[in-house]
């Protein structure tokens, strides 16, 4: 069997990294509306509040609080059964906890530990905080660094690589995301419609597309996925 799997996540692979999700009891968007901190306008608005709100994240996230766990490193083990042509991992999720384990992902909302200069455009890594006071190491240009993330209105990277992987797609999987953000959301009718995928989602709860899946699976996904992956391993041989 030579079937492609494409997976996509969300931020509730990380909530059992001690990540809050943005949508769920106690999540992100409790306590700063997307408006405030997640568009170009809030940006221009108030980019102290932008800053300090993703300074904080970043800072959490390289803290030694977060680290992977057992859903990312499941994955891992599927992507080194199958190996890159077919396996195909896009993550809505801004943290490095897929890089970490070692599995290449298309991180379709941007990332975390990475920062962009609006004069320039050049991107670069980042650990520490950023300001206004900020200088962009390349062009010199004070105050016009941001986080390297798409905000609201802004177009996700990797689009068109996204699109053609799920349109040859056998197996889509969608791990942890509530399926209320476009165009992450309409990712398993694109597989199924075009790839002609079974699709299946795992998530604590039903979601407004769980009705698009094949198969939901309920519950977190450090617990459910683990074993779903040895059985599917097991099931081609490959474990
Ligand atoms: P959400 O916070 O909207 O949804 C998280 C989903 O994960 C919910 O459906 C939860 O039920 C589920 N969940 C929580 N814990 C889980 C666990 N342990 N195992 C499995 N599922 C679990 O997060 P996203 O769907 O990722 O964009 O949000 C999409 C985008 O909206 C984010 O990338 C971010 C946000 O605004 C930007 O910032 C651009």
């Amino acid at each position: 069997m030579n079937e492609k799997v494409v997976i996509l996540t969300g931020a509730g692979i990380s909530a059992e990294s001690g990540l809050r999700t943005f949508r769920d009891q106690n999540g992100l968007w409790e306590d700063h509306s997307i408006e405030e901190v997640a568009t170009y306008d809030a940006f221009i608005k108030n980019p102290e509040l932008v800053h300090r709100f993703y300074n904080a994240r970043r800072a959490q996230l390289i803290s030694d609080e977060v680290s992977p766990n057992p859903a990312h490193a499941a994955i891992q083990r599927l992507f080194e059964a199958l190996g890159p042509d077919r396996f195909f991992l896009v993550t809505q999720n801004v943290d490095d906890l897929h890089d970490r384990v070692g599995t290449p992902c298309v991180h379709m909302h941007g990332e975390l530990l990475k920062g962009r200069c609006e004069a320039c455009n050049s991107v670069f890594d980042l650990h520490d905080p950023l300001s206004t006071e900020s200088v962009c190491f390349k062009c010199k240009e004070k105050g016009l660094l941001r986080p390297h993330i798409v905000w609201f209105g802004e177009i996700p990277f990797n689009m068109e690589l996204i699109y053609s992987q799920l349109s040859e797609s056998d197996l889509f999987i969608s791990i942890g995301t509530s399926g209320l953000v476009y165009p992450a959301a309409q990712f398993v009718r694109e597989a199924k419609n075009v790839g002609g995928a079974r699709c299946i989602e795992f998530n604590t709860e039903n979601t407004p597309i769980s009705i698009e899946f094949d198969e939901s699976i309920e519950g977190p996904a450090g617990e459910t996925l683990p074993g779903w992956v040895d059985h599917f391993l097991k099931q081609r041989g490959l474990l």
